[in-house]
């Protein structure tokens, strides 16, 4: 369907013609002053100039022109050339009845669909996910199901963490305690054992007990190095245990990401990158990109507008190992080659930005992707504490994405008792509901690059700006309609009729945005777009709730079309909150 913008400017456009103008200027936007009216058009001001005529004269004849329009109710033309507008009910109330018959609720799937990659998650294998790991886990969901809404074939890649000095330093500890396994005895043929030598539990403590000793321990640090060289050659003991850290890995983050209503399409990870390595390396060289520089081989890419220096992007270090942008570059080889994507988002921490202007750079200029391969930096900022500083446990550490959840969680839990009796189990399932609801709008709702801090009170809050409030106005919507349910029998189909109270149009109009908010969220990669237009919608459907009686209506035809209403906000919200990654209860 036509945005409602798109309609009433095309309106705009034939009363300019009519009245002997380009319709070009007709273009209308909604009112910055919604006290004075609902939408606005400034197109006379700037056609003064091309027809050297006062802009009130031009903006007369135009609402002149509009005598008999059927889109708009009301057009008044101000001083000093302004006009007013405000749309006709039926025409709001006809637009909503074929929204409505929609499945995608007048939204259209873009003509063209492209393969688009999202790259987020980005957890590191054995190392527990922790509050950095949440911010890119819950906006690159977000973007993938909005891409993937705008009618894209979107393929989301969690990208693991799983190459370099941490395997080397967990191969490392390893041998030290278990010094007798078959993988570090140079002489085993046989296959190794299917069950991994450790639990979830025994590795998350390894990783950082061999990380801090290797702080202290120069040899041993040593010799992670070495063995991370081995590994990263092709060592069958240290590539088997590769296996099984990945394994026991996996399903414990798989089980964390179900928490969060979070899933990929792809589990790779860096590691899968390596066999296209050497290839690329060679093609750098051969093709004169990559030279030796204090032995390490680098790619130029520094470009005459940079204002700030661009380091050239290291591929090997000296000793010949692979980096953090070898692996990067080397999986757009992979990607480009299985998936041919158009475009690829990343969703990672702002602070890595400059390895992805590296990144990118030296990947167009070395033609590991096409010329128009659109790579996008979706960087996000830190999340706070309260204190304004990086987000920590009571005892300093780094928190765990688990205990933080469950903090939100038990608050909720407190909130949800506060507000009615119920069993134990009802509210604990309402609580994780609404807990995740807390969690990713008060995340989602910050534009991505901002920081922000992270406030439990605040974001568990039945009101303001937050997902329980979205919840509760859904739930509040679906608790009407169960009455009338009961009353009626059913929610039967009906036309939605023209309200002219003002909360009912106000109800209306922000209904009819719909197409274009999602449109918009998809062109800026913005969910923070889509909490700001439920945020709108839900204070005007609170407000019309308030101010009209639904079930008291007197009239059939206006009850049963008021019915329709709440239905199809309903509708909008839920499309929207699934979009953000939550969904709403039955009741709260
Ligand atoms: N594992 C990385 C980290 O924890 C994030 C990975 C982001 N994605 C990428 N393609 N580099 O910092």
């Amino acid at each position: 369907m036509k945005k409602i913008l798109d309609l009433i400017t095309e309106e705009m456009e034939k009363a300019f013609g009519k009245a002997g103008y380009d319709g070009k200027y007709g273009r209308v936007t909604v009112s910055n002053r919604p006290d004075l009216c609902e939408y606005q058009c400034n197109g006379a001001m700037a056609a003064a100039k091309e027809y050297h005529k006062a802009p009130i004269m031009i903006a007369s004849d135009v609402v002149e022109a509009l005598a008999d329009t059927e889109v708009l109710a009301e057009a008044q033309a101000v001083s000093p050339g302004f006009i007013n507008l405000k749309i006709s009910s039926s025409f709001l109330s006809g637009y909503l009845n074929d929204m409505h018959k929609e499945e995608r609720l007048g939204y259209e799937k873009v003509k063209e669909p492209e393969t688009i990659m999202i790259d987020y998650g980005g957890p590191n294998v054995a190392k527990p996910l922790h509050v950095g790991h949440l911010r890119s886990a819950i906006i690159g969901e977000s973007v993938k199901r909005i891409a993937r809404f705008a009618g894209h074939k979107v393929i989301g890649d969690v990208h693991l963490g799983d190459w370099g000095l941490q395997m080397g330093l967990i191969i490392m500890e390893l041998k030290e305690r278990k010094p007798d396994l078959p993988y570090f005895d140079p002489d085993f043929q046989d296959a190794y054992p299917k069950e991994a030598p450790f639990t979830i539990a025994e590795l998350e403590e390894i990783y950082p007990a061999a990380s801090a000793r290797s702080k202290e321990d120069t040899a041993y640090k040593d010799a992670a190095m070495k063995a991370t060289f081995e590994l990263q050659q092709g060592h069958r003991g240290y590539q088997a245990l590769l296996k099984h850290i990945l394994n026991v890995s996996v399903s414990d983050l798989k089980r964390n990401y179900a928490n969060l209503n979070v899933d990929f399409d792809l589990w790779k990870g860096e590691s899968d990158a390596q066999p296209y390595i050497p290839d690329m390396v060679r093609k750098m060289k051969d093709e004169g990109y990559a030279y030796e520089s204090d032995g390490a081989l680098v790619v130029d890419i520094k470009e005459e507008t940079d204002t700030k220096e661009v380091p050239p992007c290291m591929i090997l270090k000296s000793d010949g190992a692979s980096l953090y942008t070898t692996t990067d570059l080397a999986t757009l080889v992979e990607r480009m080659k299985l998936y041919h994507p158009r475009r690829i988002v990343y969703v990672v921490d702002k602070r890595q930005e400059m390895h992805f202007v590296q990144v990118f750079r030296c990947a167009k200029k070395c033609g590991l992707v096409e010329a128009d391969t659109d790579l996008k930096f979706l960087g996000f900022g830190t999340m706070n504490g309260k204190d304004g500083k990086a987000f920590k446990t009571r005892e300093g550490g780094v928190m765990r994405l688990e205990y933080l959840l469950s903090d939100i969680n038990e608050e909720m839990l407190k909130k949800i008792r506060e507000s009615r009796p119920m069993s134990d189990e009802e509210a604990g399932e309402i609580a994780k509901v609404v807990g995740l609801s807390a969690v990713k709008y008060g995340d989602l709702s910050n534009q991505a690059s901002k920081d922000y801090i992270f406030d439990i009170e605040r974001f568990t809050s039945s009101e303001g700006n937050t997902g329980p409030y979205i919840l509760y106005t859904i739930v509040r919507i679906k608790s009407i309609l169960k009455k009338y349910e009961e009353q009626a029998g059913a929610v039967l189909e009906a036309p939605i009729l023209a309200e002219e109270n003002e909360s009912g149009r106000a109800l209306m109009r922000e209904l009819a945005r719909f197409n274009a908010v999602m449109e918009n969220a998809y062109e800026e990669l913005a969910p923070h777009k889509i909490c700001a237009y439920i945020y709108d919608l839900a204070n005007a459907f609170n407000k019309f709730y308030h101010e009209t009686s639904i079930l008291g209506t007197e009239d059939e035809h206006v009850k049963k079309s008021r019915i329709q209403l709440l239905v199809l906000t309903r509708r909008v919200l839920e499309t929207c909150i699934g979009l953000l990654g939550f969904e709403a209860p039955e009741r709260m």
